[in-house]
């Protein structure tokens, strides 16, 4: 099973993305081990404190870095990221060539109550994984739009219909996802180390 980061965008108490990242844990209990990071103690980044960083940001990057992969829950603020999102995403980006973001398979869910469901902020987002170099699952894209309160039940859990439906859908595919890198990787260092090289 694979240890899975999730990095919510949002530091809204009731936030709804939140709540989807946590139905998503709860639904992929069986295929992924899921556990969320927090992000809004993290300082500003300032590359100043890169040679001595601040406990948070250190406790951060090794939270990261522990993970197998990372999926991103996140609002959309004014067709972009929010700030705070694109604080952490800098914050473990460096020193330069010590990103934890490096290489981690990831997915990005984007929630909000408007109709195009964060499709602004899903793009930003995954324009930064990008030079990243983290490979992001394309399919199923999730926009999830018309989201709200009543998309959950009283125990947090996200009601029958269409948009658990994909919920479901995404969960499984990340899990696919994030397996094919991981042993894909591993059968590929296997195998080269059983390569004779040439001379
Ligand atoms: C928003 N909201 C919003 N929604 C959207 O679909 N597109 C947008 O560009 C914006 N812009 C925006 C800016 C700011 C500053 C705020 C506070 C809100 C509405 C947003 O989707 C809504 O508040 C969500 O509920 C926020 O996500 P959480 O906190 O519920 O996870």
């Amino acid at each position: 099973m694979h240890r899975i980061a999730i990095v919510v965008g949002s530091l809204r108490e009731g936030s709804l993305n939140r709540k989807v990242a946590k139905a998503i844990c709860a639904l992929s209990s069986d295929m992924l081990d899921c556990f969320i990071v927090e992000i809004g103690q993290l300082p500003h980044y300032n590359q100043d404190h890169e040679k001595e960083p601040p406990a948070a940001v250190q406790e951060f990057r090794k939270l990261i870095q522990s993970a197998d992969g990372v999926l991103f829950c996140t609002p959309e603020y004014n067709r972009g990221i929010p700030g705070v999102l694109k604080n952490a995403i800098d914050v473990g980006s460096r020193p330069y060539g010590n990103s934890v973001w490096d290489k981690k398979p990831g997915a990005i869910v984007t929630a909000s109550p408007g109709g195009i469901g964060g499709f602004g902020s899903n793009h930003q987002l995954r324009q930064c994984c990008v030079f990243l170099n983290m490979p992001i699952m394309q399919q199923p894209e999730a926009y999830l739009g018309q989201v709200s309160e009543d998309s959950f039940d009283e125990n947090g859990e996200l009601r029958d219909g269409p948009l658990k439906t994909l919920v479901v859908s995404v969960a499984k595919a990340f899990a696919d996802w994030v397996d094919l890198i991981v042993r894909g990787r591993k059968l590929i260092a296997e195998d080269a180390a059983h390569t004779p090289r040439s001379s």
